[in-house]
């Protein structure tokens, strides 16, 4: 990647300033750091941080942002979100006031043909954000049997043509296996019925490749086990900011506010309230926030994102 200048536009940058920390906010943690594009930002608005914990999955990515964004007060950690805690243990932190999630990969990967995400370049089918993980995207392409591989691109790539791409990727498989992004995306081309291809405005692949990097790394999975120990990291009075991309991830997040900002989960029948649970969450925005059609013509990937963000209550 020498010479290489990656452009990643941060998405809902103006929102997600807005609702990063509290007005005296002064620890951050972005578990989604990338280059950084929403960290520097949010120290451009809150010039009273002291320390931010810049955590991503990817060591490549957090080693090239160095070049990127240089601050004393940030601290960078290849980990996983949901591996926060660990994090501020090392460091004896308590709690931090401010955590964002803007899911996802970055232009900086897309970009990286030999990382195997994108299919526009050649490159080996791979698609782990951390390259330490065992299961790659040509692993399951070759190993998985063709119901798994139906379900993956159905669920996590709302492919409707899922059976007759797995059907394809069976039969090419049994002749020889499948390594790189360029014969998979032929593969996928060739078993989408071509009056289709032509209507869609998207590469065929596209919906497939999304999949496929979603099951690599288990991002489902991922998301699930961060909400189970964010609020935990977070200082009363604290803001959690999440930047989805798919409905699944989506449906997670915004379950997960809401359960926490009603407290009581008495059955509805129930005149009065007999479990006590007290709301740990304000909503910050009762609806998700979306990217404006400005945004959008600058930066088409933003189409799809979708911001929640909500308050840890103070007691
Ligand atoms: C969309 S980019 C973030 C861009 C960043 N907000 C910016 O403005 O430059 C997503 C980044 O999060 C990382 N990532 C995705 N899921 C993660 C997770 N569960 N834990 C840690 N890092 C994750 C990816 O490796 C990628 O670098």
């Amino acid at each position: 990647m020498n010479n290489y200048n990656p452009m990643h536009v941060s998405v809902l940058l103006k929102a997600v300033v807005k609702h990063a920390l509290p007005k005296n906010g002064k620890i951050f943690a972005d578990c989604t750091f990338g280059l950084g594009g929403h960290t520097k930002a949010i120290l451009e608005e809150y010039p009273q941080i002291t320390k931010v914990f810049a955590v991503d999955r990817d060591g490549e990515i957090l080693n090239y942002s160095i070049d990127k964004i240089s601050d004393p007060r940030i601290s960078r950690f290849q980990a996983k979100a949901s591996e926060l805690p660990d994090v501020l243990k090392l460091t004896g932190c308590k709690g931090v006031d401010g955590i964002l999630l803007d899911l996802g990969v970055s232009s900086y990967q897309l970009d990286n043909h030999e990382r195997g995400f994108s299919f526009m370049r050649s490159g080996p089918l791979d698609m782990r954000m951390d390259k330490r993980d065992g299961n790659t995207a040509e692993n399951i392409v070759n190993t998985y049997e063709k119901s798994q591989l139906e379900h993956i691109f159905f669920e996590y790539g709302e492919e409707k043509f899922a059976r007759r791409i797995a059907d394809a990727i069976i039969r090419k498989r049994s002749e020889k296996t499948i390594t790189t992004t360029e014969e998979l995306a032929k593969i996928i081309s060739d078993a989408v019925p071509a009056a289709n291809k032509n209507k869609k405005q998207i590469h065929p692949a596209t919906r497939v490749f999304q999949a496929l990097r979603i099951e690599v790394n288990n991002e489902l999975g991922e998301i699930e086990d961060f909400l189970t120990v964010a609020l935990d990291c977070l200082n009363p009075g604290g803001h959690l900011s999440i930047i989805a991309f798919h409905s699944l991830e989506d449906r997670l997040v915004k379950n997960f506010m809401q359960k926490y900002a009603k407290g009581c989960d008495c059955p509805p029948k129930f005149p009065v309230c007999v479990c006590g649970k007290k709301p740990m969450l304000e909503l910050l925005t009762k609806k998700a926030i979306f990217a404006d059609e400005d945004e959008i013509a600058v930066n088409p990937r933003s189409r799809s994102a979708r911001l929640r963000c909500a308050k840890k209550c103070l007691g």
